[in-house]
């Protein structure tokens, strides 16, 4: 655990925003979190895989890598694990382990980028499941007292992209341990979503194992969404909005094949990158930025992109939807 200092972000952040800050710190366990924020009066940021993060400047302040790992059976019967996970544990590789030991409850959520720290941080959630479904409970370190304080699901809040940790307890908390409840038999396989059902039936998969699934997923975001290794990107940057089903039933009156998916009775989500390509933004490049020609929803750095440069694409792209369907965009990735 030593200091560096005025080190660059670049590799810390999947966008490749190359910025600096004037402290970085890793740390490896819950102690030395303890024992740093005890001594630090400076301002402060825990970064984790940098995979939902947009750097528009220098930080000037301490950044903390959370490279707490861990990945341990607490508790089992004879259906389902109980598996503590450090935090700073690579969210793709927590899966495939899980799939290795055939545990099931996160095959869907294969490939998604960032640490197991964050993915309660924002609930992560791809084809059909979020990470609330199988979530039992997360450790977390008060940032004042240095003491653990354990949340259960009910208490981190969870809703789509969201959780307690992006609200009231924003900054006063950093996640140590996650402790997810997977299934040891009976896997509850989660195939809803079209594409997963069309790559199982293209391979002639009748009765898929978790193996199958994760692969199917695996092949699907490959081919929509770009590799962060070779073209900086934070998944999607906007969150799919909802909006009443009266208006959604009035812009179908005008926009005829407007997708959207009932949310309880009265709510419709609308796809954003349905409404971002609608805009004529896919596939948009301007100097070293632009919007991925495959997802609308993904904004891409080519490579020497300013993080100042992406927010404001990322405003115009906001403007442009609010003036043709008159919906606000909230951004699903978080701008520092
Ligand atoms: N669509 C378009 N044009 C586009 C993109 C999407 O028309 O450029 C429309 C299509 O109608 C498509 C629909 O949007 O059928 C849904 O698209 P997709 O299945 O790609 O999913 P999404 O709603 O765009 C969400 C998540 C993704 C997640 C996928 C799959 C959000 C903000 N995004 O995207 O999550 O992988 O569903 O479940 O909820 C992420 O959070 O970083 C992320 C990639």
């Amino acid at each position: 655990m030593k200091a560096k200092t005025n080190i660059s972000l670049k590799s810390y952040n999947t966008f490749g925003i190359d910025v600096c800050c004037s402290t970085f710190i890793e740390i490896k366990n819950p102690i030395e979190l303890a024992k740093i924020l005890r001594n630090n009066e400076d301002p402060f940021m825990v970064l984790g895989g940098g995979s939902n993060i947009l750097l528009t400047d220098d930080y000037h302040g301490l950044i903390i890598k959370n490279s707490i790992k861990g990945f341990d059976v607490i508790e089992e019967n004879s259906t389902h694990v109980w598996l503590k996970i450090g935090a700073g544990e690579v969210w793709h590789d927590v899966v495939m382990k899980a799939i290795e030991n055939d545990w099931g409850g996160i095959e869907n959520l294969s490939l998604i980028p960032g640490t197991m720290g964050a993915a309660p941080m924002q609930n992560i959630g791809a084809y059909g499941i979020e990470i609330k479904s199988i979530f039992h409970s997360l450790e977390a370190l008060n940032v004042n007292t240095q003491k653990t304080r354990t949340f259960n699901s009910e208490e981190c809040k969870f809703g789509y992209r969201e959780s307690i940790f992006k609200h009231e307890a924003k900054g006063k908390y950093i996640i140590t341990y996650v402790t997810l409840k997977l299934t040891k038999v009976n896997h509850s396989i989660n195939i809803a979503y079209g594409a997963i059902k069309d790559t199982l039936i293209e391979r002639e998969i009748d009765s898929p194992t978790i193996k199958d699934v994760s692969d199917a997923v695996i092949s699907i975001r490959q081919s929509k969404l770009p590799d962060p290794r070779e073209i900086g990107n934070a998944g999607s940057f906007f969150k799919n909005p909802t909006i009443s089903k009266e208006d959604y039933d009035q812009l179908k009156s005008q926009f005829d094949n407007i997708p959207g998916y009932l949310v309880g009775t009265t709510q419709v989500k609308v796809p954003a990158g349905w409404l971002i390509e609608q805009c004529g933004w896919k596939g948009y490049v301007k100097g070293n930025i632009g919007v991925h020609k495959n997802q609308a929803l993904v904004l891409v750095n080519y490579g020497g992109g300013k993080g100042s440069e992406l927010k404001s694409l990322s405003e115009e792209i906001q403007q442009s939807v609010k003036n043709r369907f008159g919906i606000e965009l909230s951004t699903e990735v978080n701008i520092v």
